[in-house]
């Protein structure tokens, strides 16, 4: 059996720099035909420069494949209209993180003051850029989701032209707001749709499946299942595919993160299939993304076959998913 998927789009997505943007750009390459870029480089991409020169990176780690690297800028208040009138026509979206919440998020906003937020989030929603968010608060780890509602609903309520993207939502309690505010989106992960945090430290902990947010309920996950499995039209797929080196995961302070670009999309087709729910991945794959970004991506078309594959121990240092198990389809 074959499986023809067009132009996937993954909505959240860590390249890195470097070394490793070299070494992991094609696992999303020559799936995806493009992917909304995470900025939490080190330093964070925060000028206009810094994004040409990040997208230029990235297309030469790239190299043949049919790919957009769909910028962003690492959110600051200090951005006004000027800033972002002159760099609208470089990015897609701007992605805020609450300071020190993950990966390489030191720099972001604290506080959460909307009246000192509104100058650069009124500019956004004027030139209609996305604004994508970590939703996490310093609560307790498994409420952490749970108490940002407060200020998706401040957000959402003070911006209603702006778009927000509720990155990698996780519970059952995000899938609800999704659906009391027009301007709320959101994308949701491979990860969160497969585990739950029994996986993660139920048994022997396991590192490569640590993230952030971290992994919920059943209850949580099948509120995601529900939304992704019929391709909710506010909801898109974001891998949040999120490499570290395997000595920064296997280690006494383990690195957030999980890998699952490179079997990302022949998962999906697992699960999906699962869930007699194939006809509706075009849709969460593509389809709404385009609908939400008003993304116009190269036409690219896959095909998956129902070949075993033994997923790799590795690639390149960075340990997927699924590490050495094997998954039902492959890419022709
Ligand atoms: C991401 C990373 O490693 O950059 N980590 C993660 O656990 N998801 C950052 C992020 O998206 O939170
Ligand atoms: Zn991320």
């Amino acid at each position: 059996m074959s499986l023809t998927l067009n132009t996937p789009l993954d909505m959240h997505l860590h390249l890195r720099d470097g070394e490793m943007l070299t070494h992991i750009a094609k696992s999303s390459g020559k799936t995806f035909s493009g992917a909304i870029i995470m900025p939490n480089l080190v330093p964070p991409v925060c000028t206009k420069e810094d994004v040409l020169a990040y997208q230029e990176r990235i297309n030469t780690a790239m190299g043949e494949e049919v790919f957009t690297p769909y910028m962003t800028l690492f959110f600051k208040p200090s951005y006004d209209k000027a800033f972002l009138s002159s760099v609208r026509d470089t990015i897609t979206a701007v992605k805020l993180y609450p300071a020190g919440i993950t990966t390489n998020s030191e720099g972001g906003v604290s506080g959460f003051d909307v009246e000192e937020l509104r100058p650069t989030l009124e500019a956004m929603s004027e030139l209609n850029i996305p604004l994508c968010v970590h939703g996490e608060t310093n609560g307790f780890v498994m409420d952490r989701e749970t108490e940002f509602a407060s200020i998706y609903e401040r957000l959402a309520t003070a911006f209603p032209k702006l778009k927000i993207i509720m990155e990698h939502i996780t519970t059952r309690s995000s899938v609800d707001l999704l659906g009391k505010f027009d301007n709320l989106y959101a994308t949701i992960t491979l990860h969160h749709l497969l585990i739950t945090l029994d996986d993660v430290a139920g048994g022997m902990l396991q590192p490569h499946l640590f993230c952030k947010p971290i992994a919920k309920r059943p209850e949580d996950r099948d509120a995601l299942l529900e939304v992704a499995l019929n391709a909710h039209p506010k909801v898109m797929f974001g891998s949040d595919s999120a490499p570290h080196p395997k000595e920064a995961k296997e280690a006494c302070g383990c690195a957030a993160g999980v890998f699952t670009a490179p079997i990302a999309l022949q998962v999906l087709a697992e699960l999906f299939e699962k869930h007699d729910a194939l006809e509706n991945l075009q849709d969460f794959i593509c389809t709404n993304a385009q609908n939400i970004y008003g993304v116009r991506p190269p036409s690219k078309t896959i095909t998956l076959e129902k070949i075993p594959f033994q997923v790799p121990s590795d690639y390149n240092g960075v340990v997927p998913i699924y590490a050495n198990q094997e998954i039902a389809y492959s890419i022709v």
